[in-house]
C-alpha cells in the first residue's frame, strides 16, 4: 500500500515538470517565430518565417507572388530583392549586420533608392526583430546582370 502511494505521488510529481518543460519548449519555439509582410502595389503577401532566415529565404518558403525576387538567389548579383525597410528596422539591422561594400554597390544600381533600403537575400530575422515585421518592396525592380 505505501509503495502504491510512492509511486503514485512520483508519477504526479513529475507531471508538472514534463509540463513545464513542453511549455518552454513551445514557448521558446513561439519565440524563434516571426511573420513578415511584404507590401507592394498589388496588395500585402505575408510569410511566415523563424530566427535566421534571409528575407529572401520568406519569399521562397512561402512561395510569395513576387514576380522576379531574388533572381540571383542570393549570390549579390540582381538587386532584384531590394527592399525598403522601416526606419526602426533599418537601424537594428544596419547595427548587427551593417550593409557591405558588395550590397552597396547593387544598391546603387536599384530603383526607387531610399536611406532604408537593403537587399533582402542580405537581411536575417533576429530575435530583436518585432514578431510582425513589415518591409516594402519598390514596384519597379533591376537586374544588375542585365545592365551592360
Ligand atoms: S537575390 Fe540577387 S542580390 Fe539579392
Amino acid at each position: 500500500m505505501l509503495r502504491l502511494t510512492l509511486t503514485t505521488l512520483t508519477r504526479v510529481s513529475s507531471l508538472p515538470r514534463i509540463a513545464t518543460s513542453s511549455l518552454s519548449t513551445s514557448s521558446r519555439l513561439q519565440n524563434e517565430r516571426r511573420q513578415v509582410k511584404f507590401v507592394t502595389t498589388n496588395g500585402v503577401h505575408i510569410g511566415n518565417a523563424n530566427i535566421g532566415d534571409s528575407l529572401l529565404d520568406v519569399v521562397v518558403n512561402n512561395d510569395l507572388p513576387l514576380d522576379g525576387f531574388g533572381a540571383c538567389e542570393g549570390t549579390l548579383a540582381c538587386c532584384t530583392c531590394h527592399v525598403v525597410l522601416s526606419p526602426e528596422h533599418f537601424a537594428r539591422v544596419d547595427k548587427v549586420n551593417p550593409a557591405g561594400e558588395d550590397e552597396l554597390d547593387l544598391l546603387d544600381l536599384a530603383p526607387a533608392l531610399s536611406d532604408e533600403s537593403r537587399l533582402g537575400c542580405q537581411i536575417k530575422l533576429d530575435k530583436s526583430d518585432p514578431i510582425v515585421l513589415e518591409v516594402t518592396v519598390p514596384e519597379v525592380t533591376r537586374d544588375a546582370r542585365t545592365l551592360d
